[in-house]
């Protein structure tokens, strides 16, 4: 470290898809201070690896300018407990040689646990962003991550209103926690108007047409064959008024493998095409590639309605006044539903249809939570700068 120039050294950590939109804005704005203040803060972007896939991870990069990262940790897939350790075991070697005096992680996956846990016990301070989000629903493995994260963290920055009252009720003290709003809307009003360029929807034969678009990844829903295939029926149902558009994550399409449900969809831009025997040509579930930033929030923003069992999600339909169908009992972000577009349905196949009719029948919402303003990212400068020594 440069004593005489660089006065809070951070590691920025990023591991999985939902972490590149929220790390970008924090880097700009971090570098914005830097380019106008004597007193810096030096950042290291460290990338655990999580997720590799081109479309997963090298893709956001690209599409963010989100610049290269300083290391790689290259830890992949694995068990949730292999996957955390082998973050764990190498981020210390990270921490070990930079010496930071602080780290900064966002959301909720394995990497933001995995790296809080080891500067925490090395006595650096860990910033979590987007803090004291809880669904109570431990059976989640995103809501350990965010129990234990928050408990061990030093500086808090939260999203919602919601959050503080539970930081508030887990002991935290208020002076540690800042209300700042949501990096990933920084995020997506920054890149609105780019994405309209995107040509997505010619290469699916979207144009003009009316569809929905579905997410659906959380082991909850896809890991378990019954609720899958009940979920996939209720969709087939949605399906015949308004076609699905699905991006596939790595993990759904496993199971669809696994347990045979290949049926189910159509298989769109598909480098191999499944040959599946039974299949209705009907069937207006369409399976694509997962897509890239851009792509992705034009598919969201023409889109009437969204099914998803995603967090961002929920958040990116409510500033965009989507209609938005949870496919989960229920939500770490209370805000999307009290003052957003969103509405609970869990798993079960009437539930799901009914919400779906009833978002599509209800008149547009357009009512942005408090500080969604795409100025969150400034608003955490602004908090760091004083913890500059
Ligand atoms: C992780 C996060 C989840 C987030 C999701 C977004 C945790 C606990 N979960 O779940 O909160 O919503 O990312 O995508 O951290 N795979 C690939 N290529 C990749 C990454 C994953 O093929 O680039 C496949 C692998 O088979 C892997 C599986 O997807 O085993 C699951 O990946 P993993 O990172 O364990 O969790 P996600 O389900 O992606």
């Amino acid at each position: 470290m440069n004593e005489g120039v660089f006065f809070m050294k951070l590691l920025n950590v990023a591991g999985a898809r939902p972490n590149f939109m929220k790390v970008a804005p924090i880097i700009e704005a971090i570098e914005s201070y830097n380019n106008s203040n004597s007193k810096k803060i030096e950042q290291l972007l460290i990338h655990t690896g999580q997720h590799y896939d081109q479309n997963m991870s090298r893709l956001f990069f690209h599409e963010l300018g989100i610049p290269e990262p300083y290391v790689n940790l290259e830890v992949g897939s694995a068990s949730h407990a292999e996957q955390t350790a082998e973050i764990m075991k190498r981020f210390e070697k990270i921490c070990v040689s930079e010496r930071p005096t602080h780290i900064l992680v966002v959301g909720d996956v394995n990497s933001t646990i995995a790296c809080s846990l080891v500067a925490s016990k090395l006595r650096i301070s860990v910033i979590h962003v987007e803090a004291g989000l809880r669904s109570f629903d431990r059976s989640m493995p995103e809501e350990i991550n965010r129990v234990l994260t928050d408990a061990i963290s030093d500086i808090l920055f939260t999203t919602e209103e919601s959050a503080k009252e539970n930081l508030c009720n887990e002991g935290k003290s208020e002076k540690n926690i800042y209300f700042v709003g949501n990096v990933m809307i920084d995020t997506l009003l920054k890149h609105k108007e780019k994405a309209k360029t995107s040509n997505v929807l010619n290469r699916i034969g979207l144009q003009g047409s009316r569809y929905a678009l579905l997410t659906l990844h959380r082991p909850s829903n896809v890991d378990d064959k019954k609720i899958f295939t009940q979920i996939l029926e209720a969709l087939l149902l949605i399906g015949k008024d308004t076609p699905i558009i699905f991006p596939i994550h790595p993990r759904s399409l496993m199971k669809v493998i696994e347990y045979g449900l290949e049926k189910y969809f159509n298989w769109m831009l598909y480098e191999r095409s499944f040959s599946v025997s039974g299949i209705n040509e009907n069937n207006r579930i369409i399976a694509i590639q997962p897509q890239g930033y851009l792509d992705f929030l034009q598919l969201l923003s023409n889109s009437v309605l969204v099914l998803t069992d995603s967090g961002g999600i929920q958040e990116e339909t409510t500033v965009l006044g989507i209609p938005c169908v949870t496919l989960r009992e229920n939500t770490e972000r209370p805000i999307t539903i009290t003052k957003g577009t969103n509405v609970l349905a869990g798993t079960d196949r009437d539930n799901i249809v009914r919400a779906a009719a009833s978002q599509l029948s209800s008149p547009k919402m357009n009512l942005v939570p408090p500080l969604w303003d795409g100025k969150a990212s400034e608003r955490i400068v602004d908090v760091l700068k004083c913890f500059i020594k």
